[in-house]
């Protein structure tokens, strides 16, 4: 049964908390009741202290989603387990055609953290919610996974971690539909962030058709949506938050 926009009693583990959108996620769920596990490669105990401070059920933990051991450790330990909101991820930027160590190097650490990563915590996650016969699961794609980003300058590696993350969604989510489990995901536009400010890419806002960037709370509430209990009849969809910005 569809039981709306709520997190009540649910707990959702949140990756990448310790950042923006991680961080908005975490907010938007803990504003829709869930019993928050916030991790990042370093414990965001702060936002956690604040959430609790609201009145929120969390706790914080670190963990580097590219070590599979330490993400079974994890999700093991933590009893029952209703959602999973994955929004840890890289981008760095480098010279493709001068390749070399140093982009090779770029291109293996961003598979590492942006497809390794989530697939870590799918193996983890999955068989647990099939078995339970429930589960929402929120993966974070990009704009740059369908269109190659907003600007020429987009980085490769992240345009290639994101596509395959994309892809994986459907994967993910054909494995798990029989089995009471969603798999989505948000394909974020250009969001007011440290990432997208260090990325350096030359944004025109008069190419964007909302003439601005996202703000992170506006990828926030769409998660909590997919971490909730009114995201049911809907599985291996990418919602695209990206401000219209979908041909350019
Ligand atoms: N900012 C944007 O405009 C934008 C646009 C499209 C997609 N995204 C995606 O949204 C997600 C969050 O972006 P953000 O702007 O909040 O970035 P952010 O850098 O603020 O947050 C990312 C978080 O992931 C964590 N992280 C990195 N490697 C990790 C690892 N191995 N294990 C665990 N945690 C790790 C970082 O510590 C950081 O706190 C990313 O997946 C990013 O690719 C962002």
């Amino acid at each position: 049964m569809n039981k709306g926009f709520d997190l009540t009693g649910q707990r959702v583990l949140i990756t990448g908390a310790g950042g923006t959108l991680g961080g908005a996620t975490a907010r938007a769920c803990a504003a829709m009741g869930g019993d928050l596990v916030l991790v990042d490669l370093k414990a965001p105990q702060a936002l956690a202290d604040e959430l609790a401070a609201a009145g929120a059920t969390v706790r914080a933990h670190a963990l580097d989603s590219t070590d599979a051991a330490a993400v079974d450790a994890l999700v093991a330990g933590l009893g029952t387990l209703d959602a999973l909101a994955d929004v840890a991820g890289i981008y760095a930027g480098g010279d493709w055609l001068a390749g070399g160590e140093g982009w090779d190097a770029l291109l293996d650490r961003t598979m590492d953290v942006n497809v390794k990563g989530p697939v870590n915590l799918m193996r983890a996650v999955l068989p647990r919610m099939m078995k339970q016969g429930w589960g929402r699961i929120a993966l974070t794609t990009s704009l740059a996974g369908r269109n190659a980003g907003t600007t020429l300058a987009t980085e490769p590696a992240y345009v290639a971690s994101k596509g395959a993350l994309q892809a994986l969604v459907r994967y993910f989510a054909r494995q798990s539909a029989a089995h009471g489990v969603v798999v989505n995901a948000v394909a974020p536009g250009p969001i007011n962030t440290p990432m997208t400010r260090a990325s350096g890419q030359p944004f025109d806002f008069d190419r964007l058709p909302t003439r601005r960037f996202g703000e992170p709370a506006e990828i926030g509430w769409p998660m909590a949506f997919l971490c909730s209990q009114g995201c049911t009849y809907m599985t291996g969809v990418v919602i695209d938050v990206n401000g219209g910005q979908h041909f350019s």
